[in-house]
Order: structure tokens, then sequence, then C-alpha cells
């Protein structure tokens, strides 16, 4: 049987990533539980993130326009609303994000720098030192959870399971990494906040963290959450490939400061596909990349645009090109298409509430109808503040705190390699890759979804149980729409279609029934 925690917990966050960490701060002095997989600051997508905050912050921008951009991205699915209180909330949230310690790059005169991305009409991204916001962010922020003593902090557990009394979600499951054999410890709470990340290790080729493989989409769905907007999985078109997993990304602000894509025979890629060229909407250019990665390869040039001040301006690619043994000052970069953001996930309303009473989600394992069918770049890390805050405000002025737990130290267990590396886990990320991926159709889509549902059954293990269950998932809601829209393509179905511009819902008994 589950060994149970001493004493119940008042609130527990499953996830160590940047929405993890922000509601637990917002909900400081409360007493708060966070499960995390791995150490905090490591293994959260969060940390990676190349690019930054997008907020309204500056002069001459407005909060309407960065919901009118958000909106245009999504392709006719965002929620208006949702997006419009994301937007007007972001510029408060950068500010928490500063009193926590965030060094965001300022300009001469002292304020914020902001930089431009792609379909964003204004320069509103706040960054650190070029590419490294997403690792200075985490790095402030744990540092401030590390010094509230309201939180408590299980490293190395991967919490895998919701308990349910009814609807009711009343408590998580977490094995100890690496240790199939450990007893399981049952954490009985009053409230549950899924934070636990996206799903791209669930294809063979990402940019995600191994962390990142639908674990609490997977629980949630288990418990009889309702989901929404799976099929819409954001491929990077630069991921640069180079063999690895994950794959290191190229960010987009490259191609912001003028590098251009070509394929092997020094050809522009992007011309002639779409009139704003490289920095086209993210999925056109994924689609056009994956194509000429098909047929020779696909090049990120930057040696003209970046050349000298590559290293300075982008720190963190620069590493990885080095270490692979490309010069890019001088050498083109191989890139691929990579997963690299589930826009889909489970859904919650404007405070984060799922379906089930005393749960809730936010970051990349929520889908609140902010992003629709596309994100627009730096959305991400602001929803994950912005609905981290919400879910808060909105625990607080639910329920009074319940008196702290008896035992309130860290526990923190130093497990071995999480990276699941078996058969089974690889035949179902080549599936994802081969037939859930950038281009997809129904006959393949139906292929995968028979071997998915062959693993998911036979899964012994908890991990890899869940890891179908959400792949499963994804692979039916593609199925089912019958369109092209945003990150989601169909060969057989090339066009958006008008009666489908809503945004679509899924239970896990639905996708079961088939
Ligand atoms: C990038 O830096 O290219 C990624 C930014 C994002 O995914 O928002």
């Amino acid at each position: 049987a589950p060994m149970s925690w001493a004493g119940a917990d008042d609130v527990i966050i499953v996830g160590g990533g940047l929405a993890g960490l922000f509601c637990a701060l917002k909900l400081a002095p409360r007493p708060v539980t966070i499960v995390a997989a791995a150490p905090l600051g490591s293994g959260a997508s969060s940390a990676w993130a190349q690019g930054g905050v997008a907020a309204a912050v500056g002069l001459g921008d407005s909060a309407e326009s960065h919901a009118a951009d958000t909106i245009a991205a999504g392709a006719g699915i965002v929620d208006p609303e949702i997006a419009g209180l994301m937007t007007r909330e972001g510029p408060a949230r950068i500010a928490d994000l500063l009193s926590y310690g965030v060094p965001f790059d300022r300009d001469a005169d002292g304020r914020l720098s902001l930089s431009r991305e792609a379909a964003h009409s204004e320069r509103r991204i706040v960054r650190v030192n070029g590419d490294l916001a997403g690792r200075e962010i985490m790095t402030a922020l744990v540092a401030a959870v590390r010094r509230t003593p309201s939180i408590r902090v299980l490293e190395g557990f991967v919490a895998d399971e919701l308990i349910t009394e009814g609807r009711f979600v009343t408590g998580v499951v977490a094995r100890q990494l690496g240790d199939l054999r450990a007893t399981p410890l049952r954490l009985a709470s009053r409230a549950v906040v899924l934070a636990s990340g996206g799903v791209g290790h669930l294809y063979a080729v990402t940019t995600n963290p191994v962390e990142a493989r639908g674990g609490g989409l997977a629980m949630a769905a288990r418990a009889g959450a309702v989901l929404a907007d799976l099929e819409f999985v954001q491929f990077h078109p630069t991921a640069i490939a180079i063999g690895q997993d994950p794959a290191p990304l190229a960010t987009e602000a490259l191609r912001g400061e003028g590098a251009i894509l070509v394929d092997r025979a020094g050809r522009r890629i992007m011309e002639g596909v779409h009139p704003d060229l490289d920095l086209a909407p993210r999925d056109i250019v994924a689609r056009a990349v994956y194509e000429a990665a098909r047929s020779g390869g696909a090049f990120l040039d930057a040696r003209d645009s970046v050349g000298a001040h590559f290293a300075a301006r982008f720190p963190t690619v620069f590493a990885a090109c080095r270490a692979a043994g490309i010069d890019p000052e001088h050498e083109v970069i191989p890139v691929a298409p990579a997963a690299h953001y589930h826009m889909g996930g489970v859904l919650t309303d404007a405070n984060g509430r799922t379906s089930l009473d005393g749960l809730w989600a936010c970051g990349e394992t929520a889908s609140t109808g902010a992003h629709g069918a596309n994100r627009l770049a730096s959305n991400s890390l602001l929803e994950a503040v912005v609905f981290g805050a919400r879910i808060a405000e909105d625990i607080l002025g639910l329920m009074p705190a319940a008196p702290a737990p008896a035992q309130a130290s860290a526990l923190r267990v130093v497990a071995g390699s999480t990276k699941p590396d078996d058969a089974t886990v690889a035949q179902l990320r080549r599936t994802m890759t081969d037939s859930v991926g950038v281009v997809r159709d129904g006959a393949r889509l139906r292929g995968a979804i028979e071997t998915i549902n062959r693993i998911r059954r036979d899964a012994r293990q908890p991990d890899l149980r869940n890891m179908a269950t959400t792949a499963l998932l994804v692979a039916v809601a593609a199925e089912r729409r019958e369109e092209s829209r945003g990150a989601h393509f169909r060969s057989d179905f090339d066009q958006p279609v008008e009666a489908l511009a809503h945004r679509s819902t899924l239970t896990l008994d639905g996708a079961l029934a088939g």
C-alpha cells in the first residue's frame, strides 16, 4: 500500500517550472508543497526558453495590440476574453518578476529593453543577456522559493496519479524517480495545481527536456477531466539537427536578426512560400523546413547577418553549435522541425480551474484558450505567470489555509537518470514524430492510434502508461479535426473549414469510445 505523508497538505503543486514556482510564491505565506521530478531549476522547459516574456510594457504599445496579435496568430480559435486578460495583466506580472530579482535587460536610460519576434506588431519581449531569459528567470525564482519558509519542495519525485473522491481531487500519488520498487507516497491535499509542463518528449525529435512527457495531462485525463485543443502541437522550425536528444534550439531571434533558411543547394527555403519569408508564422516555416529537410537538408545561415556577434548575442546557441563541431560564424547550421510547445492541455477557465473540483492547471499543462491553434512567440512564459497568479488568488479566496503540516521539512532524493530509454518508449516517440507530427493524414493517424493504444494497454510502468495515454489523446484529437488550422496540418484536409473554427474538447472516455 502506498505510504502516506505525515499530515494532509494544504496545496500541492505538481511541477517545478515557471508556472508552479510562480503560483507557490503568490500563495505564500500559505503552506505549499511542490512536487518536482528534477532538482528545481533543471528539468523545466521554462529554464530553456531562449526568447523571453512578451508584455505590452513599451511606450506606444498596448494590451489591445498584444491581444490582437495573439488572436491573429491563434488562427481563429483563441478565446478573446482570455487573450484580453492575459495581455492586460502582463505588465503587472513583469513587475512581480522584477521584484523576485529577475535581471531583465535595460537600456542606457534604465528602461526595459524590448526586442521583437515574429508576428508581434511591436517590440515587446523582455529578455535577459541575449538568449538566457529562461535560465535567469528560473534562477531568480528558485532562489525566491528557497528563501520562502512556507514552501516545501519534494525533489526527485514524479506525481503520476490523482487521488479522487467522486469528482473531487483530494491529493496525488508520487513515486521516487528511477525506483519503481520504492513505495509510492500518497499526498493528501485540499487543492492540487497541475503545472507539470508539456508533451515534447512524446516525440522522437523535440526541444523539450525529458520531464515534458505529458504526465500531468494523463493524470487529469484518467481522473475524468475535460481536455482541450490537444491536436495543436507547435513544432519549432529550427531545432539544431545534430542527432542530439533533446535537440538544441536555434532561437527565432536569429531570424529576427536576419539569419536565413537555405536548402542544400543554398537556395532560400522561404522564397515564394510566404511574403514574410523567414519571419512567417511558425507553423508555415516549420512545414517548409520539414519539406526541405526531407529532400536533402535544411540549414540556418547566420554568417552574414549575425557573424562575429554570434557568441555574444546568442551564447546558448553558440555553445550548442560548437559542441557539435559547427562554427556558426562561418558555417551554416543544420536544422529540422521539433516538437516544441503544446497549445492544448487540461481545459481551464479564467481562474485556472479545471472541470474537476479541487484541481487547477497552469502553464503548458493547461489549455486556457490563450494560444488557439498557434502560440505567439514568448507568450508561453507570460501565460505561465498570469495564470499561476490567478490560481493563487482563486485558492486564497476560496478557502482559508489549513494548519501547516506537522513535518515541514524538504525532501530531496538524488535521482539516477530520468531518461526512459527502453524500446517501447522509442517506438512510441517514433510513431508520434512520423504520424502525429508536422504533416498528418487520416490513415497514418489511425495507424498511430492503434499502435499507441496497444502500448497503453500493455504498459505496466506508471510512467509509460501516462506517456501512452497522453500520446493517444493527442492522436485522437488530430484524427478528429478534419481540416488544417495553425499548427495542425492534414495533407488530406489541407484547408481550414469555417464551420470548425472553434476549440475542441475531449475526455479519455470519449477518446476510448472511438
Ligand atoms: C524561440 O526562441 O525561438 C522560441 C520562443 C518561443 O517558443 O516562444
